[in-house]
């Protein structure tokens, strides 16, 4: 092995096992693995056997937190086949890898991650000589979701309303009513940026919290009133399609190009004025082309101003 190849190949390492998730918390020591996955999704516990001999024959017990039982396999029986004694909170949504046991790979997965699977994890050969015993900490993260509907004083979606419209900025209000603990409020363009907005006028009744919640844009666009609950992970938001009214030509191809070029004809003498007159005729034809164009396409957005009305999904 090279001396540059020495030297990346635990590079490599750590990046496969960043990538699974995977960490060793402490790589001399305790050996304990920690996963961490996002709520939700699927867990691989790992555990091999350090002989990598087969296991098919074998007996190994996953177990949680000292007791509770998460997977047990003997010689092909388990708990997915017949076997009885899984703990509740585990069923159907464990599975070991049939395939990779005769590798000594006695890994197994947990489907729709839950917070409460979170906790620490035995993978137990006891009859092995001598008794192999692997630590897994399982970490499920929570994630930004609506959980409205699912925890008291979560906050119902936002209401959201174009106060007043002007013919080149709209006054947009969003409502939040009633949520605990307070949530923070934010207007959000269509590519998820942040909008300048007044400071939210913030109300409390019955410990439960109310925003009025305003902004002022300048441009067609859908507009997102997103509340978010940082201590309950929750976060709702409404939209709403904004249309303003686009300047046509003018602005962008002004008389003053138009009249530059004829000037500086003048000055080159009559066959440049010809040959300006004709560069004005096309500018002339292209700008109109341009705000024909232009003039379509503010048609067909109102159109679809028409047709959009508040919209809602969760983040
Ligand atoms: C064991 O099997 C699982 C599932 O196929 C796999 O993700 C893992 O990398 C395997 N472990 C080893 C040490 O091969
Ligand atoms: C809308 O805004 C314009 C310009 O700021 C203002 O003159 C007008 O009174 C407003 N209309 C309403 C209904 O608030």
């Amino acid at each position: 092995m090279s001396w540059t190849t020495m030297k990346l190949l635990p590079l490599v390492c750590l990046c496969l096992l960043t990538r699974s998730g995977t960490t060793f918390a402490d790589e001399h020591g305790s050996g304990v693995v920690r996963v961490v996955v996002k709520e939700g999704s699927d867990a691989i516990l790992p555990c091999s056997l350090s002989t990598k001999e087969n296991a098919e024959s074998k007996l190994f017990d996953w177990k949680k937190d000292g007791g509770k039982e998460v997977f047990f396999y003997v010689g092909g029986f388990h708990y997915n086949n017949g076997r009885p004694g899984q703990d509740q909170q585990f069923k159907g949504r464990i599975s070991h890898f049939q395939d990779e046991l005769k590798y000594g790979n006695a890994s197994i997965i947990i489907r729709k991650t839950k917070v409460t699977d979170s906790g620490d994890y035995t993978c137990d050969f006891p009859l092995l000589q001598p008794r192999q015993i692997l630590k897994i900490q399982l970490v499920v993260e929570l994630t930004f979701r609506d959980r409205s509907g699912e925890i008291t004083g979560a906050s119902p979606e936002p209401s959201v309303k174009i106060l007043n419209q002007t013919q080149d900025v709209a006054l947009l209000q969003c409502d939040v009513q009633g949520a605990s603990p307070k949530p923070t409020v934010e207007w959000q363009d269509s590519a998820g940026n942040k909008l300048p907005a007044e400071e939210p006028q913030v109300s409390e009744r019955g410990g439960s919290f109310y925003i009025i919640f305003q902004t002022t844009v300048k441009k067609t666009d859908n507009y997102r009133c997103v509340a978010t609950q940082e201590e309950i992970k929750h976060q709702i938001y409404a939209e709403t399609y904004v249309f303003i009214s686009e300047k046509l030509f003018e602005d962008t191809c002004s008389r003053g190009d138009v009249t530059g070029w004829f000037f500086s004809g003048f000055s080159l003498g009559a066959l440049a004025v010809l040959a300006s007159l004709v560069a004005t005729k096309f500018i002339t034809v292209r700008c109109n082309k341009g705000a024909a164009v232009k003039r379509q396409r503010n048609r067909r957005e109102t159109e679809r101003s028409n047709g959009t009305s508040v919209l809602h999904q969760t983040v």
